[in-house]
C-alpha cells in the first residue's frame, strides 16, 4: 500500500545521498585539473573505453585536449610530461606505490616482483634477481647464443616461406617465447619456432582474451563471484593449463645454466643472502617474466617489421640494410642506425601502452605544478609521453628513425622514452628485450627484404587492440613476404 509518509523519506534520503555526493564532487581539490566536465562526476566513461579496447587512445585524446595533465575520473589524473614521470615513477627510488589494479596479475594466488604494491616488498623481490637482468648477464656468450640460434630459426622459417607469405604475429611471438625462456630456464628453454606442442603452450598465453572478465574482477569482485559462471558465456576468464604445467615442471629443476632467472632464484650464485623462496613462489615469479616477455618483445617487432615494410618506411629499411651490410658480424649494440630504427618502433608503437597507476603517498604532492592529495591514482602512458610533446618529437605519429639520429634534443628525447616506465620499478627485462629485437633485425635485414601481403589481410588487422598490458594487432595476424637480398641491394 502507498505510503505518503514512506515515500516522502525516501526522497529525502535519495536527495541527502545525491547532495552529499554532488557538493563532495563540487568542491574536490582535483577539480583545478583540466578534463572533462563529466570527470568529476563518473569514471563510467573511462571503464567503457577500457571495456572496449580503447582507454590508451581515450586518454590521448584527452591530452590533445586538455593538455599534459588531465582528469580522466573523480579520483584519477593522467599526466604527460617528463616532470611528472620523474615525479610518479623515480621519487624517491622506485616512486609511488602501485594501486590495487596489479591484484589482477597474481600468478598461483602468490605476489611476484611485479605484483608487489609497496616499495620495501618490491625491494626485498628485485635484490635477489636483479643480477640476472643486468646487461652484463645478458651479454654473456650462453646467454646471446640462445638469442641467436632462435634468430637463426626465424630466418629459417623465413626461407621456407619461400614464394608465400610468413605469418610474423605468431612467429614473433614464438621468437620471444623461445628467448626468454631460454634465459629463465636453459637448458629447457622452448622451442616454439619448431616445435607444435611448444607452439601450443605460446598461443595459449598470447591468443587469451580475457581483458573484459578480469576487468570485471577488478572493479565488481562481487559480481564475478556470484555471475562468473555467466560471465563466462561473455568474457572468457585467464586459462593458461599447458604454460601452468610448462612452468611449474620446469622451475622444479634444479641444474640450469648459471646465466638463468631459475639458477638465482633456486638461491645459487652470488649476491646478498635471500629470504628462502617455495617451490609456488619460484613457479610464479618464472610465470610471469615469461608472460612478461613474449607479448611486449612480439608486439613491439611485429609493429616494428610490419612498419618497415611499408612503402613509406622503404628509405628506413634501406638505410638500416646498408648498415648491416656495410658491419658483417659487428655486434648488435654498435650499430646506431639499428639503435635508431628500434627506439623509434618502440616510441611508435609502446608494447605495453596503458597508464601505470600509482598511489599519491601520504601528505599529497605536487605533480607538474598541481598539487595532488594522497590516496589520488596518477599515472603516466607511454603512448602520450613520448608523443605529446610536438617540441621534442615533431610530426609525433609519423614512423622516423632518423630523429634518434640527431644530437640536438638527444637528452630531451631520452627523458620522455618510456616505452620500458622508469625508476626502480621500471622494466627489469629492458636489455634481454633489446638484446633480442635487435638481433632479430640484424639477422632478417641482412638477408631478406620485407613487403606487405595486404591482400590476405583485412585492413584494420594492425590497428592496435589496446589489452592494457598489451598492445597487440587487432586481427593478430601479420602476414609479410621475405624476399632475399640480391646482388643489387648489397653494397658496392
Ligand atoms: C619490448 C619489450 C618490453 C617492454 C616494452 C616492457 C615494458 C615494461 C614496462 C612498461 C614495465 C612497467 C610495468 C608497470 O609498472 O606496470 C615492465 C615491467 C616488467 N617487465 Fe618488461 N617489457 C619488455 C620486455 C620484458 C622482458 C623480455 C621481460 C623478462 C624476461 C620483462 C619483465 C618485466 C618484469 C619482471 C617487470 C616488473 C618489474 C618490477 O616491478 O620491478 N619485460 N616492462
Amino acid at each position: 500500500m502507498f505510503s505518503p509518509v514512506l515515500a516522502a523519506s525516501s526522497l529525502l534520503f535519495i536527495i541527502v545521498i545525491v547532495g552529499d555526493y554532488l557538493r563532495r564532487s563540487l568542491s574536490s581539490p582535483l577539480n583545478s585539473i583540466p578534463g572533462p566536465w563529466y570527470s568529476r562526476f563518473t569514471s563510467l566513461v573511462l571503464k567503457y573505453n577500457e571495456f572496449t579496447t580503447n582507454r590508451t587512445r581515450y586518454i590521448h585524446q584527452l591530452h590533445l585536449e586538455y593538455g599534459p595533465a588531465v582528469r580522466i575520473a573523480p579520483n584519477e589524473l593522467a599526466f604527460a610530461s617528463a616532470g611528472a614521470v620523474k615525479e610518479i615513477y623515480c621519487s624517491g627510488g622506485s616512486g609511488y606505490d602501485k594501486t590495487e589494479f596489479y591484484d589482477l596479475f597474481k600468478v598461483y594466488g602468490r605476489r611476484t616482483m611485479f605484483t608487489t604494491l609497496n616499495k620495501d616488498d618490491h625491494a626485498r623481490r628485485k635484490r635477489i634477481l636483479a643480477d640476472r637482468y643486468a646487461n652484463t648477464n645478458i651479454v654473456r656468450k650462453p646467454s646471446l647464443d640462445g638469442i641467436a640460434d632462435r634468430a637463426a630459426s626465424f630466418v629459417k622459417r623465413c626461407i621456407e616461406s619461400a614464394d608465400q607469405s610468413l605469418d610474423l604475429y605468431v612467429c614473433l611471438h614464438s621468437y620471444a617465447f623461445d628467448c626468454v625462456t631460454h634465459h629463465l630456464f636453459h637448458p629447457y628453454g622452448t622451442d616454439s619456432l619448431q616445435s607444435k606442442y611448444d607452439e601450443d603452450i605460446m598461443r595459449e598465453l598470447t591468443f587469451d582474451d580475457s581483458l573484459q572478465n578480469r576487468l570485471v574482477q577488478y572493479y565488481s569482485p562481487t559480481l564475478h563471484l556470484v555471475f562468473g559462471k555467466l560471465l563466462y558465456l561473455f568474457a572468457k576468464p585467464r586459462e593458461t593449463p599447458l604454460a601452468d604445467d610448462f612452468v611449474l615442471d620446469t622451475s622444479a629443476k634444479t641444474d640450469t645454466t648459471s646465466f638463468t632467472l631459475l639458477n638465482r632464484l633456486n638461491g645459487v650464485g652470488s649476491g646478498p643472502p635471500q629470504p628462502q623462496l617455495d617451490h609456488l613462489d619460484i613457479a610464479a615469479e618464472c610465470l610471469d617474466h615469461m608472460a612478461a616477455g613474449i607479448d611486449t618483445t612480439g608486439d613491439g617487432l611485429c609493429f616494428l617489421l610490419w612498419e618497415l615494410s611499408q612503402p613509406s618506411s622503404f628509405s628506413f629499411q634501406r638505410r638500416l640494410r646498408e648498415e648491416l651490410l656495410a658491419n658483417p658480424g659487428a655486434s648488435f649494440d654498435k650499430l646506431p642506425y639499428l639503435d635508431a630504427v628500434v627506439m623509434e618502433g618502440l616510441r611508435c608503437f609502446p608494447p605495453i601502452p596503458m597508464s601505470l597507476p600509482r598511489h599519491v603517498p601520504r601528505g599529497g604532492r605536487n605533480i607538474d605544478g598541481y598539487v595532488v592529495p594522497e590516496g589520488a591514482v596518477v599515472s603516466c602512458q607511454a603512448y602520450s609521453v613520448q608523443r605529446l610533446d610536438r617540441s621534442v618529437f615533431p610530426d609525433p605519429d609519423t614512423f622516423n628513425p632518423e630523429r634518434w639520429l640527431r644530437q640536438e634534443g638527444d637528452a630531451e628525447r631520452k627523458r620522455l622514452f618510456f616505452a620500458f616506465a622508469n625508476g626502480g620499478r621500471g622494466c627489469v627485462g629492458k636489455h634481454l628485450a633489446l638484446a633480442e629485437m635487435k638481433m632479430l633485425l640484424q639477422a632478417v635485414y641482412s638477408r631478406f627484404t620485407t613487403i606487405p601481403d595486404e591482400t590476405r589481410m583485412a585492413g584494420s588487422s594492425m590497428e592496435m587492440s589496446d589489452q592494457l598490458i598489451s598492445s597487440r594487432p587487432l586481427g593478430q595476424k601479420c602476414l609479410l613476404r621475405f624476399n632475399p637480398i640480391g646482388a643489387a641491394d648489397r653494397p658496392v
